[in-house]
């Protein structure tokens, strides 16, 4: 049966999304390679990709992980919805959603180890992992299986790695629904994570930012309370679901719309992502697919802005183009 997403309005008028589950299958099992193959989202299992680093947890890692610097995210809430420090720079009346501070790993651990169970405050470490990690880390990112995703990487095209994200959070902390401009083989560690995610066909129905706004590739609507007034396509939204544990890897496609939700099963939940950037091997084929027209629509914008220079001018801008004449 078909899972789905709970959501509340306003005048507490509950909708569901339809959500089917991600398939799950072994890295054994070549219909994992094929979903892969064709950009859609799997969930596979025993492919040791993070196997090395399964004894990492808050004491292990503060042990071993070195004295760089770590950014840590502060929300108020439960969730951490990602804004570009850049763009936020060129509007006017931008309020971020979570601070940021840069601090050694054992601070970070300090701070949730100290943290009261009935704060509404959260945290959530984000940080590339770079040189400055100790000799044993460096160890166990040598022994990720490398053979597995570079393998990938050729035989889909994949421009180069960019990085590898380390998650650190708490039970509950969610990232709300985005994309990203990157392939992802997203890795678990330790606990679960819930993941929601929607075809970039359902472009029209998550509304995202325009790319100026500091919030761009995110969705404006709030999935756990959608004003259907503004966003009233949110009703035609349907979309998958999954959950990794430990071990395990999503292929979370590039375009991809997801959401993130650590699971209550584990007091830290870890995670290493590893992200590639698109191949340039795109055959331009009619009709043009969804992330062809995503690609297509965030270049154009771009292109308008630079000539208009002015953040506050695209709108007018747009609406003068299209209003009446293409409605
Ligand atoms: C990602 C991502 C969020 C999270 O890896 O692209 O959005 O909370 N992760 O794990
Ligand atoms: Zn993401």
């Amino acid at each position: 049966m078909a899972e789905c997403f709970q959501t509340e309005t306003e005048n507490k008028k509950r909708f569901t999304i339809p959500l089917k589950q991600i398939p799950r299958f072994s890295v054994n099992d070549s219909q994992a390679n094929a979903l892969i193959n064709s950009r859609e989202p799997v969930i596979i299992t025993d492919t040791h990709l993070v196997s090395s680093a399964c004894n990492w947890d808050l004491d292990y890692l503060s042990r071993h992980i070195g004295d760089g610097l770590f950014t840590v995210y502060r929300s108020k809430s439960h969730k951490f919805k990602y804004y570009s420090d850049k763009k936020s720079l060129a509007i006017k009346e931008f309020t971020p959603p979570t601070s940021q501070e840069e601090m050694p790993f054992q601070e970070f651990v300090n701070l949730i180890k100290s943290h009261p169970k009935s704060s509404s405050e959260r945290i959530y470490l984000q940080q590339a992992l770079n040189n400055s990690v100790g000799p044993k880390i460096v160890e166990q990112f040598v022994n990720f299986n490398w053979s597995y995703v570079t393998g990938l990487q050729r035989s889909n095209n994949w421009g180069p790695l960019t990085s590898n994200l380390l998650l650190v959070g708490m039970p509950g902390n969610v990232t709300p629904v985005h994309y990203d401009e990157q392939e992802n083989m997203f890795a678990q560690i330790r606990g679960s994570k819930r993941l929601v995610l929607f075809n970039p066909d359902q472009f029209e129905n998550l509304y995202p930012y325009p790319v100026h706004h500091p919030h761009d590739r995110q969705s404006q609507v709030d999935l756990d309370n959608p004003d259907l007034n503004r966003f009233p396509n949110v009703t035609r939204l349907c979309g998958y679901e999954g959950v990794v544990g430990p071990g395990e890897v999503i292929y979370i496609p590039m375009y991809w719309w997801h959401q993130v939700e650590s699971m209550t099963d584990s007091e830290e939940n870890i995670s290493v992502n590893f992200w590639y950037m698109a191949g340039n091997n795109e055959k331009i084929e009619y009709p043009l697919s969804a992330q062809q027209k995503v690609s297509m629509t965030r270049n154009i914008e771009k292109m308008i802005l630079q000539a208009l220079n002015d953040a506050d001018e695209v709108a007018p801008f747009m609406r003068m183009m299209v209003l009446g004449r293409y409605t």
